[in-house]
């Protein structure tokens, strides 16, 4: 996949993407990226990109011209564009995995008060939002999308681990232990030390049901619903 990024601040992917499992699909060749700094694309001696808001009210506007040509310099026309903001249809897994199966994703990052409409109703596939709070930087936002997308890609991490995580199949992921098995007072469930793997697997099952009732009692209501089963069998 072919990630592209407009940013004001590409310092602060430009960290994230040399680190880690990033680093790694990238070395191994199954993520390709391109950080596209707004600046140069300003306007006036400045190379300003941002303006106050027609109509009043405060803080500043992205500007359409920059963003437009900073859009055209990539060819992002007939690209999937996402513009993360805390405005757009709620972001989650399955979202994550949609955007996973893509070979190009392009990445607006906001600043201020957002983005030119225009822009938006030229060029943005998916407004975005990660959550119910507002962050002052895109780039923030761009980057929670793009790490839930990019480990989604075949290869990047293990099928296996993805497969047990939270979301995968509606619930909460069950608790997790490593070594030593007394620590502070606190032992392991003795479950996990039987090598009874049934028993194990039962234990994580009902770990997980109840986490996820006592957490997240809609996503309970709608796995049993996805399972057809009645809500409080388990
Ligand atoms: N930009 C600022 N806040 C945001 C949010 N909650 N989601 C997506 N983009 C944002």
């Amino acid at each position: 996949m072919k990630l592209s990024v407009i940013t004001l601040f590409p310092e602060i992917l430009s960290g994230y993407m040399q680190t880690s499992i990033m680093a790694r699909a990238i070395a191994a060749g199954r993520i390709r990226y391109d950080l596209i700094n707004l600046r140069p694309f300003g306007t006036g001696r400045h190379r300003t990109c941002d303006d106050p808001p027609f109509g009043g009210g405060a803080g500043m506007v992205l500007k359409p011209e920059p963003l437009a040509a900073a859009l055209d310099s990539i060819k992002a026309s007939g690209k999937r564009v996402v513009y993360p903001t805390p405005s757009g249809r709620p972001f989650n897994q399955q979202i994550a995995q949609e955007l996973s199966r893509e070979q190009e994703l392009v990445f607006i990052c906001g600043r201020y008060e957002g983005i030119d409409q225009r822009i938006i109703d030229t060029y943005v596939d998916d407004e975005l939002s990660i959550g119910d709070y507002v962050l002052s930087s895109g780039e923030v936002a761009s980057l929670v999308i793009i790490d839930a997308v990019y480990r989604l890609i075949d290869e990047v991490i293990s099928a296996e681990s993805l497969e047990e995580e939270s979301f995968a199949d509606g619930l909460l992921e069950y608790p997790q232990y490593t070594r030593p098995a007394e620590y502070n007072g606190h032992s392991v469930p003795d479950v996990l030390l039987s090598g009874n793997h049934a028993r194990i697997a039962d234990w994580r099952h009902q770990q997980r049901v109840a986490r996820t009732r006592d957490r997240r009692p809609d996503l309970l209501a709608a796995y049993y619903q996805s399972k057809g089963e009645q809500h409080g069998r388990d």
